[in-house]
């Protein structure tokens, strides 16, 4: 059994604040406080308020998983990588396309700052090739694919590199859990109950059918946002899951 990976189900839920103004963010995290294992902050909402967001989070007593998909020259992933360390968020992401070199440098300087602070270094994932491509996008760029071979590279090379897990649609759990195995996480988005719209999001799986799957985590946004009564729709989640 994975050590992160959570024995609470309510902890595998990681609620999406897609949401464009701090007062909203803080809306939203006292409503689901202690209803969620982790809130997502992503590049509009980290834009728009900067570090002053994960603060507030923290000050509710609640973790974050601070979306930004790092991707640059390994020294300057690295560095981004301290200071994410430094306001002690519990995950935080990079593109597994920035390569070993980026991937590693990064849990390695995580790692040490964490360790001169006394705290565990945040989990760290990567994101493979992102949902939004097709074959023909990724051949558009120059990779010739197969989609579902290049996203089995990238985990191994993560998994490799000392990333603790990824982020994966729920078609790609199987591939990556046969290559990387039980230990590496797997955090998956496009979660939809049957009755849920479907919004942009494509290939979607119940929570049930995902962690079935061998998710660990759970991103969901919308069908919790867009509910008559999110606390409902959480509640059921949860249920779902157990
Ligand atoms: O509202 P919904 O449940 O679709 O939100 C899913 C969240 O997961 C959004 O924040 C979206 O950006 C994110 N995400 C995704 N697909 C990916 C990676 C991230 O939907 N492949």
């Amino acid at each position: 059994m994975n050590p992160f990976s959570p024995a609470n189900p309510k902890d595998r839920i990681i609620f999406a604040l897609d949401v464009d103004h701090f007062h909203e963010a803080q809306h939203w995290v006292t409503l689901l406080k202690d209803r969620v294992g982790l809130f997502k902050v992503g590049k509009q909402l980290f834009t728009h308020s900067g570090p002053k967001v994960i603060d507030m989070i923290a000050q509710k007593g609640q973790r974050v998983f601070l979306d930004l998909k790092y991707h640059d020259i390994p020294n300057t992933v690295a560095k981004a990588g301290e200071e994410a360390t430094k306001h002690r968020v519990t995950m935080f992401n990079l593109h597994a396309l920035g390569g070993f070199e980026m991937m590693k440098k990064t849990v390695e300087a995580s790692r040490a700052v964490a360790k001169t602070l006394g705290i565990s270094r945040p989990i760290i994932l990567a994101v493979t090739i992102l949902t939004s491509m097709d074959e023909e996008n990724l051949k558009e760029v120059g990779i010739q694919g197969p989609l579902m071979e290049e996203v089995a590279c990238l985990a191994s090379l993560a998994q490799k590199a000392g990333m603790d897990g990824v982020v994966a649609s729920p078609k790609e759990i199987g591939i990556i859990r046969e290559r990387c195995g039980e230990k590496f996480l797997i955090v998956t988005p496009g979660i939809r109950h049957p009755t849920d719209k479907k919004d942009d999001q494509k290939r979607t799986l119940t929570p049930k059918e995902a962690i079935e799957a061998g998710a660990d985590y759970l991103v969901i946004g919308r069908p919790i946002k867009e509910a008559k009564d999110p606390i409902e729709s959480v509640q059921k989640i949860v249920e779902d899951i157990s």
